[in-house]
């Protein structure tokens, strides 16, 4: 388990002149779970990629102890999405010419790790998010909750610090998504692994201990939900 807080500062970010972060300050500490919330277009997924280093934002830094993620080369920054972060994006994103343990093997590849043990510690993250049996197909075979699930594997299979997954139970019914969000849980609670998670579902968000609500790009409002909160916040 990582000790380091990742710390964003000053934050603002507009595609064309589109603001989509109009100034965010935010502490995530380790081992939170931390979940973002606000409606469609106030930001979410601008700011969690922001927070990822998928995206360098106009104004304002990311820091993760001595790392300046917002600094850093896109080379850098990929390494660490490699090691330290583990990235689920909103929308796929699977490489349509592998194949599903292929896909979950290649973040572990490109880190240097053997092909033979890559891929079964692929087949392991296939099993732990319920679609071993999917391992040797395509995405064009996938329907569309065993692709999300697959894409999870592929986030969870380097053991990342930190987890930054957006909408990532969207495409799943909700006894899949009770299934994934029981996994997250499971990795915050066992493992220690700080999640950040983009969601527009009070069910998803119930999981949370800290909420950070957006609105146009600025943080609404902030809440930190001890166990007890959480599940009073569940039940309702
Ligand atoms: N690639 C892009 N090009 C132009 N504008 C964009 C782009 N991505 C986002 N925006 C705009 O930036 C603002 C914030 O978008 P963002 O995707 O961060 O919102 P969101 O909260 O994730 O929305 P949703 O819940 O619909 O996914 C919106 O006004 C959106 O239209
Ligand atoms: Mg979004």
């Amino acid at each position: 388990m990582s000790t380091t807080p990742l710390i964003a500062t000053g934050l603002r970010h507009a595609y064309g002149n589109r603001p989509a972060l109009a100034g965010i300050d935010l502490r995530i500490e380790p081992g939170d779970f931390v979940v973002i919330t606000g409606a469609s277009g106030s930001g979410k997924s601008t700011l969690l990629h922001a927070l990822a280093g998928v995206i360098v934002p106009d104004a304002g830094s990311v820091r993760f102890g001595d790392v300046s993620v917002s600094g850093a080369s896109e080379e850098a920054r990929s390494a660490l999405r490699r090691t330290r972060f583990g990235v689920l994006f909103q929308f796929g994103q699977l490489v349509e010419e592998l194949t599903a343990v292929e896909n979950v093997a290649l973040p572990l590849l490109l880190g240097g790790m053997p092909r033979r043990t890559a891929e079964a510690r692929a087949g392991e993250w296939l099993g732990r998010v319920g679609v071993a049996e999917v391992a040797g197909q395509v995405p064009g075979e996938l329907s569309g909750g065993q692709a999300q699930r697959v894409a999870l594997a592929r986030a969870l299979v380097s053991e990342a610090d930190i987890l930054f997954a957006d909408e990532p139970t969207g495409a799943l019914d909700s006894l899949a998504a009770e299934a994934v969000m029981d996994l997250l849980s499971e990795l915050n609670a066992d493992l220690g692994a700080t999640i950040v998670l983009v969601t527009h579902e009070p069910r998803v968000a119930a999981y949370g201990r800290t909420e950070v609500h957006l609105r146009d790009g600025r943080i609404d409002t902030l809440s930190s939900y001890g166990q007890d909160d959480v599940i009073a916040q569940a039940l309702r």
